[in-house]
């Protein structure tokens, strides 16, 4: 299966490393990397040219060093000029016009790629062109890294959604803001807890994203239109961030036994999508602490299905991205 990598940043670099490591199964499918890409610009892997070469490539400096290094090429070119099968996009997610994403996909989708994404920024944006593009050129679109990190909050949610329509979900979507507030109920201050999670990894450099709720309502957006034949797109999403939550709200919550949450919500009844920070009970499935994600299905027929895991992580994200490349409808070892 021939690549073109767009994004070495933690989850592309998390990516190659496995690929380097081999270690996965079905470990008999060959994947050949023929192109990576950052904001620097595009490089071909030439034949003979290893993965620990791009990775040493990239840490000491740039993959201006590499052998097929293409002056002058920024990322839409790694897809136009160069042959492959499926088009890896780790990216910075935009929510803005999901932009240079947004033209790669259209660019991959009329060659003929497949694409596994982990950047939510084109499919909050514009998902149902990007898929009816992707199913009349017969080509797969892969989102599983998009939400949840390693947590198979799409493919559980099609397992729960295969015999009844899924009418409701809710939960929280974002580990970082999960994490924060969780240090805030024992006492810590916002920005401390901040602090210590962008020390983790857990969160970005510019968690706007997050605390804003931006992330969250893509993820519930992607989520509604990929289980419940939605169309929406996050401008769609009424969205309130933990940056508009009053303190004395949870001060309040916890001298209830209770916890103040970022609540996503998808409901059919009325077309709600919507992210708010919300007071919840101790025994609601969805209060989970830390980094960890949880998510409530509601179907139809009134049953309740529950998936918690850990929301974030590059090497997570980076196996749910290995993971949606071996599900694509590839012969094994091609
Ligand atoms: N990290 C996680 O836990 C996690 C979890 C789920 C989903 N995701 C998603 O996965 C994607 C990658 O996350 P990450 O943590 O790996 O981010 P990251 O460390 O910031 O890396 C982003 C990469 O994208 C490249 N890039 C940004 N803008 C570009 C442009 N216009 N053209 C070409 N390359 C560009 C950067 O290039 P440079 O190296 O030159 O800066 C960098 O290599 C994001 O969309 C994120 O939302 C991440």
């Amino acid at each position: 299966m021939k690549l073109v990598l767009l994004g070495l940043g933690q989850v592309g670099l998390s990516l190659l490393e496995i690929l380097q490591q081999k270690r996965f199964n079905p470990g008999n499918t060959k994947f050949e990397l023929k192109a990576v890409a950052d904001t620097t610009g595009v490089a071909e892997i030439k034949s003979g040219t290893s993965i620990a070469e791009i990775l040493a490539a990239k840490k000491s400096g740039g993959i201006q060093s590499l052998a097929g290094w293409l002056p002058g090429r920024r990322v839409k070119e790694a897809v136009t000029e160069i042959h492959a099968d499926v088009l890896v996009d780790c990216t910075t997610t935009n929510f803005k016009d999901g932009q240079p994403s947004l033209g790669c996909f259209n660019e991959a989708i009329a060659k003929g790629m497949d694409i596994v994404t982990a950047n939510k920024g084109p499919l909050a944006i514009n998902m149902k062109n990007i898929i009816e593009a992707a199913s009349r050129r017969g080509t797969t679109v892969r989102f599983g890294a998009t939400v949840g990190g390693g947590t198979p909050f799409i493919d559980f949610g099609r397992i729960c959604a295969s015999t009844y329509e899924i009418v409701e979900m809710r939960g929280i979507l974002n580990g970082t803001t999960n994490y924060i507030l969780t240090r805030m109920d024992e006492g810590v201050s916002m920005e401390s807890a901040l602090e210590e999670a962008r020390s983790s990894g857990l969160a970005e450099t510019d968690p706007s994203n997050d605390l804003r709720g931006m992330d969250s309502a893509a993820k519930i957006v992607i989520l509604a239109n990929a289980l419940c034949g939605c169309s929406y797109s996050i401008s769609d999403a009424a969205i309130k961030g933990m940056d508009a939550m009053e303190p004395a709200l949870q001060a309040a919550a916890k001298s209830q036994g209770r916890s103040m949450k970022l609540i996503s919500t998808y409901r059919r009844e009325d077309g709600l999508v919507a992210v708010a920070p919300e007071i919840v009970s101790l025994s609601d499935h969805v209060n989970v602490s830390g980094a960890y994600n949880a998510l409530t299905y509601r179907t139809a027929d009134g049953n309740e299905y529950t998936l918690i895991g850990t929301g974030a992580g590059a090497t997570e994200t980076a196996r749910a991205v290995l993971r949606d490349l071996l599900s694509l409808p590839h012969p094994v070892g091609e």
